[in-house]
């Protein structure tokens, strides 16, 4: 027997009557710590709910989550609750908490919560993602140059363990005047008999283009109408910089897993992310962590097969985790739909325009996101004449603007306008801009 022994086996023994008895006592204890339910108001007010320190310009927030209050309360919640008796908080939040976080999820999502696996990161759901999509002989995975490390480095570790051919294609050469439709057609025309995984990302990191990632997906599947199944195009996308700033619904998008970290735009826990995948997509994942499921585990210990749970739990590494942040996660998902997802998209657009299009009146500054909304998200980069970029972002730290610098082998200044931020903000931004030169 494991000593970390599951539900069925503390019923067997009793002492999840007493988990219960206990736990009871803490929900009693702690449900009168929960804040109300979040209402948006406006900007300001939302921007109360973080603990982000006033004197700086936060445009790198995208780059880890700082907490809003009812995530942080609900941590704190767990964290008491698990410090005070580890044991009986678990088995008394486990199912129910995990539960409530994938439904939240889904209902944020648009998708069923069976269809969700959940992770500790965008990397963790890229890495156990491409280390395990199965792929017959002779298949491809087609990728391209403008990925992350992340997807990069997991495609680069499948191949070299398994063999398996990744073949990488550019999807334009210039940005400049660059169109969805072109975006699409390079990948339409790059898809072969033999590619079986399509493994992009929705928006570069490394530049804020963002793919028409709809459109790919209509396109990947005019070619798999003449496809068997096991031959069918998979179009994989990692969304991190989508999720929590476009306005999109899974049920709608049309690709067969979206990989993401909950810990960047979604203002999730620190270490939380999930991987959706299409209920026809989900078979070809092979699981390489065991999950803790704990119909899984008790499979397991009864002997008996453990086929039959959805694919998505399997993928759901196990192993105990920071619980206090997962189980926290379902606030994240619940503070956007507060605030509502067509209003998120739109505030995090018009900032963005607004600091694109004052970059772009800059004569030393070259922007090389594209200015449409149509090709760019939250991410803008630039450069400027006769400053490298790390000297741009620690010359804007010093006057109290925080970005970061594209870590790719082309590096750009970057900077992030989110939902913290304000129009006056981004007018100090431009202004310290137009003078970095001189100084
Ligand atoms: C496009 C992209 N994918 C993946 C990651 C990694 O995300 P995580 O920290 O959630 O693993 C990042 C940035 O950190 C990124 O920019």
């Amino acid at each position: 027997m494991s000593d970390i022994g599951r539900r069925g086996f503390l019923v067997r023994t009793g002492l999840a009557l007493g988990a219960a008895v206990l736990a009871d006592g803490y929900s009693r204890a702690f449900a009168d710590q929960q804040a109300p339910h979040y209402r948006f108001k406006n900007w300001e007010v939302l921007r109360t709910q973080f603990p982000l320190s006033p004197r700086l310009i936060h445009l790198a927030a995208f780059f880890l989550a700082s907490h809003p209050t009812p995530v942080r309360e609900a941590i704190e919640r767990h964290r008491a609750g698990l410090d005070t008796d580890p044991i009986g908080y678990w088995y008394e939040h486990e199912e129910r908490q995990e539960a409530t976080v994938l439904q939240t999820a889904a209902d944020y999502l648009d998708a069923d919560p069976t269809d969700i696996a959940l992770t500790d990161s965008t990397t963790m759901g890229l890495g156990l993602l491409y280390g395990g999509l199965e792929l017959r002989d002779g298949q491809e995975i087609l990728t391209t140059t403008h990925n992350h490390y992340s997807t990069e480095t997991s495609l680069r570790l499948r191949a070299e363990r398994t063999g398996a051919i990744v073949r990488q294609i550019p999807l334009y050469r210039s940005l400049k005047a660059l169109s969805r439709d072109q975006l699409v057609d390079s990948l339409h025309k790059s898809i072969t008999p033999a590619t079986r995984i399509v493994a992009v990302t929705w928006v570069h990191s490394s530049t804020g283009l963002k793919l028409p990632i709809h459109e790919m997906a209509l396109a990947i599947q005019s070619i798999n109408r003449s496809r068997d199944e096991q031959d069918r195009v998979v179009f994989c996308v990692d969304g991190v910089h989508a999720l929590g700033v476009e306005d999109f619904r899974l049920s709608e998008l049309g690709c067969d897993f979206l990989i993401a970290g909950t810990h960047k735009w979604m203002f999730g826990p620190r270490g939380t992310g999930l991987v959706w995948g299409h209920p026809k997509a989900w078979p070809i994942a092979q699981a390489t962590i065991p999950t803790f499921n704990s119909q899984a585990f008790d499979q397991w210990i009864g002997h008996g097969p453990s086929n039959n749970l959805p694919r998505s739990i399997y993928m759901t590494p196990g192993g105990f985790h920071s619980f206090e942040h997962r189980w926290a996660l379902d606030e994240a998902f619940k503070f956007h739909q507060a605030i509502g997802k067509s209003r998120v998209t739109q505030r995090i657009y018009e900032l963005n325009q607004q600091l694109k299009e004052g970059l772009t009146a800059i004569p030393h500054v070259t922007l090389h996101t594209p200015v449409s909304q149509d090709l760019s998200a939250g991410i803008v980069c630039f450069e400027m004449a006769g400053m490298a970029p790390r000297t741009v972002v620690e010359k804007l730290r010093q006057r109290g603007i925080v970005g970061s610098v594209t870590p790719y082998a082309t590096q750009y200044a970057r900077l992030a306008p989110s939902l913290l931020n304000s129009p006056n903000e981004i007018e100090t931004t431009l202004a310290e801009i137009r003078n970095l030169r001189s100084s």
